[in-house]
This record gives C-alpha cells, sequence and structure tokens, in this order.
C-alpha cells in the first residue's frame, strides 16, 4: 500500500524543484509554514483571473460569485472545526489578530483589575503579548503554568494556579516547540469549574489532529491558512455565538456596520461586525481548498503516517551523542506532535541549520517565538525539524546522516 507521502507528493509542485546544491530539496519547516499543493494556488489565481471582484457589496454577476465562494470556504471552515454556525468564524489576517482581537474585545469590555487570564510557559509569542497589553490596560494579572520534567504541561499546576478570578485560561494545543500536545478536555474541565474561558491556539495541531470544537468544550479557538496548505495572510476566530454576539467589534470601517450617521453607528450581524474593510478574498477562498484538501486526505491518516514518520525520527535522534530533544519523545508521549526541537551541546543551531541547509534540507533554527520557553531551559536557540503527511522515511534518514556529519564537522573546526 501507498504512504500518504507517495499518494501526496505530486499535488506539491515545489517538490519537484532542486536545492540550489542541486541536491532534491527537503523541507522540514512545516511548522512554521506548511508547502501548499498545486489546487490552493489554483484556486487562488483562479479568484484573480476568473471572477475577481468585492464581496457583499455588488449586485453584478462577478461580485455575487466572489461572495458565494467566500462564504463557501466560511461553511469549510466552520465544518472543519465542527462549529454550530458560521457566524462563529470570524476571517482574520491571521491566528495572531484573532487572538488580539479576543483580548481587545472581549478583554477590554470583561476583563477588571485583579482579575487573572492563565496562560503556560511553552506559549508562543502570539499568545502572551496580547495579553501582556490587556494587563497594562486593565491591571489584570498573567499567571503561567510551568512543565513536567518530560516537557509536557503540568496539568496539576493549571489546577493549583485556577482560581475564581481566572477569566480565560490560553494556551497551544500542540507546542511548535515542545511538540507535545496538550490535554485540552481536562484543562477546559478545570477552566470551566472556575467559571473561565479557554481559548485554544490551533496553529499547530489543525492540520494534524481532528479538531471539533463543541467536543472539546473549548470557547475560542484561533488557526493560521498558512500551517494548514493555505495561502498567508488569513486566518480565523472560532467563538461561541454568545460571546461573540456580547462582544463589541474590533476593527472599525466598512462592511462591519449595519447603519452609520454622523454621530454613531449600529453594528451588522454576526461574523461581519468583526470584519472591517475588504477581506483577504482569494486568500480566504484558497484557505477554504486547503481545509479541504486536507479533509479529503482524512486528518486520521495524516496523524498515523506522521506518528510513523515521528517515532522513525526520534529512533535517529536518540543515536547522536550530545543532542538534546526539548519535549517528549513518543515512549513519553505516543500522541505527540511531529516535530523534533534539539539542542547539540556546544554548536549553535543556526549553524547547523546552515550546513543542512548548503545539502538541500530546510529546518529552523532561532527561538521560535518562544522566548520565555527557551529561557526556562537556559537556551537563547534549537534547532527544529517539523514534518507534514508528505514527508517521507527516506528524507529522515537522509536529514539524519546530514545532521551527523553537520555536528562531526561543526566539533572538529570549534
Ligand atoms: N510560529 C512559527 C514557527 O513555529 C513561525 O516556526
Amino acid at each position: 500500500m501507498q504512504s500518504l507521502a507517495e499518494q501526496t507528493r505530486n499535488d506539491f509542485p515545489i517538490l519537484t524543484k532542486s536545492s540550489s546544491s542541486d541536491q532534491p530539496l527537503i523541507y522540514l519547516d512545516h511548522a512554521a509554514t506548511s508547502q501548499k499543493p498545486q489546487e490552493v494556488i489554483d484556486s487562488l489565481v483562479n479568484y484573480y483571473a476568473t471572477y475577481n471582484a468585492n464581496v457583499h457589496r455588488g449586485a453584478h454577476q462577478l461580485s455575487v460569485c466572489a461572495t458565494e465562494a467566500f462564504e463557501e470556504a466560511r461553511k469549510i471552515t466552520a465544518n472543519f472545526v465542527g462549529a454550530t454556525s458560521t457566524k462563529e468564524i470570524v476571517f482574520t489576517r491571521n491566528a495572531s489578530e484573532a487572538i488580539n482581537l479576543v483580548a481587545r474585545s472581549w478583554g477590554d469590555n470583561l476583563v477588571k483589575e485583579g482579575d487573572e487570564i492563565l496562560l503556560t510557559i511553552m506559549e508562543h509569542h502570539s499568545n502572551i503579548v496580547p495579553w501582556q497589553l490587556l494587563a497594562k490596560r486593565t491591571g489584570c494579572v498573567l499567571r503561567f503554568a510551568g512543565l513536567t520534567s518530560t516537557g509536557e504541561l503540568d496539568l496539576k499546576d493549571v489546577q493549583n494556579k485556577l482560581n475564581k478570578r481566572t477569566k480565560l485560561v490560553g494556551l497551544v494545543h500542540i507546542s511548535n516547540t515542545l511538540g507535545c500536545c496538550n490535554p485540552i478536555e481536562e484543562v477546559v474541565d478545570l477552566a470551566h469549574k472556575q467559571s473561565s474561558l479557554v481559548l485554544l491556539d490551533a496553529c499547530q495541531s489543525l492540520a494534524h489532529r481532528y479538531i471539533n470544537v463543541n467536543s472539546l468544550g473549548i470557547d475560542f479557538l484561533v488557526g493560521s491558512s498558512h500551517k494548514v496548505c493555505g495561502p498567508t495572510g488569513i486566518g480565523f476566530l472560532w467563538g461561541r455565538e454568545s460571546l461573540l454576539n456580547e462582544m463589541p467589534p474590533f476593527l472599525a470601517g466598512g462592511e462591519m456596520i449595519q447603519d452609520v450617521y454622523l454621530d454613531h453607528s449600529n453594528w451588522a450581524d454576526l461574523p461581519h461586525k468583526f470584519e472591517a474593510g475588504t477581506p483577504a478574498i482569494g486568500e480566504s477562498i484558497a484557505m477554504g481548498t486547503a481545509l479541504q484538501y486536507i479533509k479529503n486526505l482524512g486528518l486520521k491518516n495524516i496523524h498515523s503516517w506522521e506518528k510513523e514518520l515521528t517515532i522513525h525520527m526520534f529512533e535517529g535522534l536518540k543515536k547522536i551523542e550530545g543532542l538534546q530533544v526539548l519535549g517528549p519523545t513518543p515512549s513519553d508521549q505516543l500522541e505527540r506532535g511531529a516535530l523534533a526541537t534539539f539542542n547539540v551541546e556546544a554548536i549553535h543551531a543556526n549553524d547547523i541549520a546552515a550546513l543542512l541547509d548548503d545539502v538541500g534540507i530546510c529546518i529552523r533554527s532561532g527561538h521560535h517565538c518562544c522566548q520565555p520557553l527557551h529561557r526556562h531551559y537556559g537556551l537563547s536557540s534549537t534547532a527544529r525539524a517539523s514534518l507534514s503527511f508528505i514527508s517521507t522515511k527516506e528524507e529522515l534518514d537522509r536529514f539524519l546522516e546530514e545532521l551527523v556529519s553537520a555536528i562531526s564537522f561543526l566539533r572538529r573546526n570549534s
């Protein structure tokens, strides 16, 4: 039987490209951004080439066609996360904007001095900084749950830090650095017992795990198109309709209004109340195509192939002397995410990434937008290889082999 990678690799034009060293390109940076299948590229180009027009504004045929495709993308997105209604899907520029929307619109109105927001130390900067700004504006207090010795979320710490003052728990589903997959239902149970809401950052899980917002029991979810085989410039917020209804607009302008007078205005219905100005129309439509592409492959199939690849990669990494992986190994957490972040004693991650790049292998080095987490480990930078369903065991073997030679080279020359 063909692996999922064998079934899908031909859909991705970039994989036919050689690297600058003329070696086949091995892309292991899917957590930074995913590659795009031809049908997503076609969907974007097709909008601009054949029915480019503004949405919700014109009666002419092009505008009707664009509006229908745009709203169809919203339906696909709602269906992808199991939303009850398309009113719960707000298109934003990216997941960061979606978190800012909640921090501004929900936070500024419902969070008071002395209230608490509970985050975790593994959060991406985009799920820390908007809350720091909220704390400055309102006087609320930020608290941070820590990790277990295996680099997983410490649920006991979550429980200890939750109390009647906690208004929201914001956490990542799969950490972009530790790769751990967090126990969301358990966090939701603990949070809801204290009447706190839960916001889930699903950027690293949407393309890898089946998600249903209602089974998870969360209150907000943010997602980003470019991590799910879609274009950049578009993401979304899912929020419970009752919560979104209570929240005032975030940005103001055209499209989000019902009526405008010189001295006041009133707002359009959900979700348009939160979508000021002309949206990223083609990008939204292409995000819909990407989500449908992933759904057709089946998230169970994706997860099972990526799990096999992850175990294979960790088997190889554990043989490398002086290499420390951050976060749980597959023996600590079998359902962990398909990535490995590592530090090699006395070698800078950028040097490893540069040597791998010389032979056509793309990995990420740096702090992965998680400086507090790196500080917790006493590191400023790590290397990360992140996979997707198009990755193969052969690519991983080549990566492991080149990683060993890069490390020996750097040790010899240090
Ligand atoms: N958040 C992205 C990453 O993990 C950019 O690389």
